[in-house]
C-alpha cells in the first residue's frame, strides 16, 4: 500500500467495526495506551454521533487502515476549544506514511471545527507515536510521572500539545 493512494475523510457509522478492530488491535499491545477492555462497534458508533468532535479515516483500497479522533477534554466553557485526541493505523499499514497524512486531514478538521488546540499523552517507550507527533508539530510539555498502571505496572507518560489555527 502506497501512502499516495489513500483516501482521507470524515468517518461514517458504518466504519464503526473497523475503527474498533484497529482500536482493539493498539489496546492488545499494550503500547498505545492505559485501556485495556476492547471496544465494539456499538461503542466506537456512539463517538461517531456526536458532532462536536472530528473523527478522520485513511482509507486505502475501500477499506480503513486508520483513524483519528477528537474528544472531550474538560467540560469547563473556557476549554471549549481544546480537544483530546487518539489515532491509531492498522498493524500491517503502520510506518508508511498513513499516520503522518491522517493527521495532517485530521488537524484541519480539528481547526475548521473550532478547537484551538490539541493534547494528548504517550508513553515514553511509544517512539513511534512520538515521531509522529513532533512531525505533525506537537511539542512534548513534559512528563506526568507514574500517572496510572497499566497491567498492574505504574506508567508515566509524555504530555503533548499543538495549537491550531490563530492561537498557532
Ligand atoms: C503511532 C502510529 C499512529 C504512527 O503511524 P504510522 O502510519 O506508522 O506513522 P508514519 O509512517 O506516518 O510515520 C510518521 C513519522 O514517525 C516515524 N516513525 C514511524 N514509526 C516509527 C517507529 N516505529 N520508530 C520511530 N519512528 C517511527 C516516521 O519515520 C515518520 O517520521 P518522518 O515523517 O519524520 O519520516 C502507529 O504506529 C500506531 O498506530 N501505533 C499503535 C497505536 C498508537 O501508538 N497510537 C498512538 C497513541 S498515543
Amino acid at each position: 500500500m502506497q501512502s499516495a493512494s489513500l483516501h482521507l475523510r470524515p468517518a461514517r457509522s458504518s466504519d464503526a467495526a473497523r475503527i474498533a478492530e484497529v482500536y482493539n488491535q493498539g489496546i492488545q499491545e499494550r503500547v498505545a495506551t492505559f485501556e485495556t477492555r476492547e471496544r465494539s462497534a456499538a461503542e466506537v458508533a456512539a463517538w461517531l454521533d456526536d458532532p462536536r468532535y472530528p473523527v478522520v479515516v485513511a482509507e486505502a483500497g475501500g477499506a480503513v487502515v486508520g483513524w483519528a479522533a477528537a474528544s472531550s477534554y474538560r467540560t469547563r466553557d473556557c476549554y471549549a476549544g481544546i480537544a483530546e485526541f487518539s489515532v491509531y493505523v492498522a498493524r500491517e499499514a503502520r510506518g508508511r506514511g498513513v499516520g503522518r497524512r491522517l493527521m495532517g486531514a485530521f488537524l484541519e478538521a480539528c481547526r475548521r471545527a473550532g478547537f484551538w488546540k490539541l493534547v494528548s499523552r504517550v508513553f515514553p517507550e511509544n517512539t513511534a507515536s512520538l515521531a509522529l507527533l513532533a512531525a505533525c508539530g506537537f511539542r512534548e510539555v513534559g512528563v506526568y510521572q507514574r500517572h496510572a498502571q497499566l497491567d498492574g505496572v505504574w506508567r508515566d507518560v509524555v504530555i503533548v500539545e499543538r495549537l491550531l489555527g490563530d492561537a498557532g
